[in-house]
């Protein structure tokens, strides 16, 4: 993350935290998706810009092996403190610190709406290194009929056609399972994405 997003992250972090880092602010559709895709995965879990770190504690309450990892220390630092005995580190999604084929699953909710779409290879190929051969990927985002930045309350982010991200995770070695969308009428502030993938590798039985 540029020094500027990761400056203006570090002054909100408390802010979001106490407005958005509980599981009882986030969508019960993405609940119900979240944690039903984290239990469908077989080995470790990472989540990926993990923030206050609610989502990781969330999964590690369902019994699966989960750490989080977020380039914002006062993020992990919060995580740390208010979910003891669940694993955080202070690292970068661009640069992972674990060695190839480590995970079963990457959930990257919201934490690549900051890139810049032609840094958001860079993530993803991280993604793809970290996974097994077959691994799940999921990924939450800001959805638009374009792609474009806008005004987002901590630093610009961006919209993304689910088509165009669909493309970014293709092009990274991930085939597409599927794709959620929310109008941002039925409870969401801004219409919402999801996509699920599974990255090419491994022998899948057929139907
Ligand atoms: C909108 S927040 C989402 C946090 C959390 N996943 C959630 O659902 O609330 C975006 C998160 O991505 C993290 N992030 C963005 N770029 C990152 C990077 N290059 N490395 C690690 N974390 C990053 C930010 O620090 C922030 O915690």
């Amino acid at each position: 993350m540029p020094s500027d997003a990761l400056a203006a992250y570090g002054r909100r972090a408390a802010e979001y935290a106490e407005h958005l880092g509980l599981m009882s602010s986030v969508h019960p559709s993405d609940v119900h998706l979240v944690t039903t895709w984290a239990a469908s995965v077989e080995g470790p879990l990472l989540d990926a810009g993990s923030g206050p770190g609610h989502w990781t504690a969330h999964l590690a309450g369902q019994g699966i092996d989960v750490r989080g990892v977020d380039q914002v220390p006062a993020f992990i630092d919060h995580a740390r403190s208010t979910y003891p005995g669940v694993p955080f580190s202070l690292g970068s999604i661009d640069a992972l610190q674990d060695p190839a084929d480590t995970y079963g699953g990457v959930l990257a909710w919201y934490s690549l709406i900051h890139h810049e779409p032609s840094a958001i290879a860079r993530p993803l190929d991280e993604f793809a290194r970290v996974l097994r051969p077959g691994g799940h990927l999921l990924v939450g985002f800001f959805l638009g009929d374009a792609l474009e930045p806008f005004d987002h309350a901590v630093v610009t982010a961006w919209r993304w056609p689910a088509d165009l991200l669909a493309q970014e995770l293709e092009a990274a070695g991930f085939d597409l399972i599927e794709t959620h969308t929310r109008a941002a009428a039925s409870g969401t502030p801004r219409p919402h994405g999801a996509i699920v993938a599974r990255l090419k590798g491994a022998d899948q039985a057929p139907f």
